[in-house]
């Protein structure tokens, strides 16, 4: 029997064309598991009503390992149009099942590497006074709290009235109390302390284990004074046991001007799930964007490892496949260090940095042409070229 057993969901699009690419890498390395497929997305949703299966997440409980491709999501009306005709008007309702998975397992640290390879042509670089150019080396992890805030999925268009009710009671509702139940739509942002605690306690290991000097909490506590207050106030708490490393604190929307002035400044960010999942996007636009963009989605015992992107329909059938199997790889050397195994994942990163900056074999997005069947003939590598590359250097 092998070590590790990994359930692995490659989910819909190019989940699938990539999931495969990250399981050749994790077995030349010597990555000593079993992968034991599983269900996830847009099928599942048309032909159950239900995008994450009960068979998976019985597999996900008993296993504990999950790597993920990418899921499709529509909206609502789509989806339902799109249900077997025998489960439509049955009150199914979708829901993301990456959304979900999270809320399930309480997969709260959602940990997003933006980290910049030498030699990638899409890296950030910043003009100086002199005319020329600098390229500063970029190694920001973001910490995403990923089961609350925006995305707990608690919202209404058309409050019950319970919920109206109990809006009405608070003296801000007041300008939209007339509003018409049918023409307003309430999203309820919840954070709680122990969660908040979690996720910053784990930006601070990690900023303690890799000798990062801060910790930046990014949120918006002058307007959001409860929810961001809540998360700055545990910040400022769980520091105390950090003497060695500052708290800086930045609102979300400055944050994002200032990754645009001096992003090398930022090692370590902690954010709600909203404004986590735009500043990993962010920051991954600065390393050479989606395609380079890995995470992993940790809980108390169980971990899921996925790339930021999603399913990209539009280059689902493309056949050689053209997306970068780089972001798909690097959640898969997140997942070999997350159970210890760093020599391998190091070795993983050290190969993928070696093909890189070799800059022989890239894919359509590291060559700025456009995607799509004719990225080949323009000399773009495919998507198991680029594997192969890397697997040559490992
Ligand atoms: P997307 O991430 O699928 O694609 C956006 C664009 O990024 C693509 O058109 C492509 O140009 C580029 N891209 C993405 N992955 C790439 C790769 N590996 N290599 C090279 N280029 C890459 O986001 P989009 O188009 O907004 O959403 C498509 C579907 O994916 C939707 O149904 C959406 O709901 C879903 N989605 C799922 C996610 C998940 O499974 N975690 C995350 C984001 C979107
Ligand atoms: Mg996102």
């Amino acid at each position: 029997m092998a070590r590790y057993a990994v359930v692995t969901m490659p989910g819909d699009g190019i989940g699938n064309q990539v999931v495969p690419e990250a399981l050749r890498v994790l077995k030349a390395v010597g990555f000593d598991a079993d992968y034991i497929p599983a269900d996830i997305g847009w099928d599942c949703w048309c032909a159950q009503g239900n995008a994450l299966p009960d068979r998976t997440v019985e597999l996900l409980t008993r296993h504990k390992l999950g790597l993920f491709g990418a899921i499709t999501s529509k909206p609502n009306q789509e989806a339902h149009a799109e249900l077997k005709p025998e489960l439509r008007d049955q009150g199914h309702v979708y829901y993301s099942p990456i959304v979900t998975m999270r809320q399930k397992f309480n997969l709260d640290i959602c940990m997003r590497p933006c980290v910049g390879f030498i030699g990638n042509p899409l890296n950030y670089i910043r003009k100086r006074t002199d005319g020329g150019f600098d390229e500063p080396q970029i190694n920001t992890t973001i910490f995403r709290q990923g089961t609350e805030g925006m995305y707990a999925g608690i919202e209404w268009t058309n409050p019950p009235e319970l919920v109206r009710n109990a809006l009405n009671s608070h003296p801000k509702f007041r300008t939209f109390a007339q509003v018409p139940g049918p023409d307003i739509a309430a999203s309820v942002r919840i954070v709680t302390r122990p969660a908040a605690r979690r996720i910053i306690t784990a930006a601070f290991e990690y900023a303690k284990k890799k000798k990062f000097r801060a910790v930046t909490i990014c949120e918006k506590p002058n307007v959001l004074r409860e929810t961001s207050g809540i998360m700055e106030e545990t910040a400022r708490e769980v520091q105390n046991s950090y003497p060695d490393i500052q708290l800086w604190s930045t609102n979300i929307d400055a944050q994002l001007m200032w990754l645009n002035k001096n992003p090398e400044d930022y090692n370590v960010i902690v954010a709600s799930n909203l404004f986590g999942d735009i500043l990993s996007d962010a920051f991954a636009g600065l390393v050479g964007g989606l395609g380079f963009a890995a995470s992993g989605n940790m809980g108390d015992t169980l971990s899921v490892f996925e790339p930021t992107h999603g399913s990209a329909p539009k280059y689902a059938q493309l056949d050689p496949p053209i997306v970068n199997p780089i972001a798909m790889i690097l959640s898969a050397a997140m997942m070999v260090e997350h159970v210890g195994e760093t020599e391998k994942s190091d070795r993983i990163r050290r190969a993928v940095a070696a093909v890189v900056r070799e800059g022989k074999v890239r894919t359509y997005d590291m060559m700025r042409v456009a995607g799509g069947a004719n990225s080949i003939a323009q000399g773009a590598a495919s998507t198991p070229q680029m594997t192969d590359a890397i697997l040559s250097k490992l």
